[in-house]
């Protein structure tokens, strides 16, 4: 039997909705509502795309948006302060630094002046340190994504043998520690990993986050497994496709994420989760 999927469009219109009504509540009360810096410097279409998306889904969930659309010659020195301005800014509670920065901009060096608590993608050395020490306080938004999704499948995670393929900042690392976090068995996997079909075979959870198109062959799928792609990946044809050769995999699977439909709107959800977190947190 092909594997259900694990549809992204409906559990993300879910908990957008559960953000809603915790949001309307906030401001029945009298209070104001959350508020997210969206920083996009330059034009790359795809940034561009994904920034479009988090503007609209704040919408529905009832969050502010505050648009910073810099150019993209714009100095480091520019970027910088203007990150220490929403830092100080007492009616801003989450700050969105798209990336990829252009290249003569230090990405790192941004992340690092975001003030932790206004970090709602969860890439600030302190918040993966958080993630690492089993005390998390805001979680980088797919791999948090993965795990509701994971949740959703009601598979109980302890002990089962998870591979990561990916080791990234934004999704394999912490992804690697969300599963441990959740007491799987993690192991991850990268482009020196050698046998990697053999690692593969024998997880019963797959995370794919490599940014090569079917790039996990259905046949290293172990039957009954859980597949979650998280690459987005466009062919020649202009179509979308993952890092999984999902009709193959679906054949062997027991629950498989969609590309387009998976994970991809999982982290604009998740970012909304997060943007009401890190409010709540600062203003209790
Ligand atoms: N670029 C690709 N994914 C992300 C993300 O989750 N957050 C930010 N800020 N930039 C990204």
């Amino acid at each position: 039997m092909p594997a259900t999927l694990l549809d992204g469009k409906v559990i993300s219109q879910e908990i957008i909705r559960d953000v809603r009504t915790r949001v309307d509540a906030l401001v029945a009360s009298g209070r104001r509502a959350p508020a997210l810096a969206v920083v996009l410097v330059g034009s790359d279409p795809a940034s561009q795309v994904y920034v479009g998306n988090k503007k609209r889904q704040c919408e529905n969930a009832g969050i502010t948006s505050v648009a910073h659309d810099l150019p993209a010659d714009t100095s480091e020195a520019t970027l910088l302060a203007l990150v220490q301005q929403l830092n100080a800014d007492d009616a801003i509670d989450g700050i969105l630094v798209q990336l990829p920065l252009p290249g003569h901009l230090d990405a790192e060096k941004v992340i690092e002046l975001i003030d932790p608590a206004k970090d709602v993608d969860g890439f600030h050395p302190y918040n993966i340190g958080r993630l690492a020490l089993k005390m998390p306080l805001l979680r980088p938004c797919t791999p948090r994504g993965v795990m509701t999704l994971l949740e959703r499948t009601g598979i109980d995670l302890v002990g089962k043998d998870a591979v990561v393929i990916g080791a990234s900042n934004i999704v394999g690392r912490p992804q690697a520690l969300e599963l441990l976090l959740a007491r799987a068995t993690v192991t991850v996997c990268h482009s020196k990993t050698r046998d990697l079909a053999e690692k593969v075979r024998a997880a019963d959870v797959v995370v794919a986050g490599v940014g090569m198109p079917n790039f996990v062959q259905g046949d290293w799928i172990k039957p009954g497994a859980v597949v979650i792609d998280v690459g987005i990946n466009r062919l020649p044809d202009g179509k979308l496709c993952g890092d999984v050769d999902f009709e193959r995999a679906r054949e062997r699977a027991s629950w498989i994420t969609p590309v387009p439909g998976g994970v991809g709107l999982m982290t604009v959800a998740t970012l909304m989760q997060n943007t009401l977190d890190a409010h709540l947190k600062r203003k209790g």
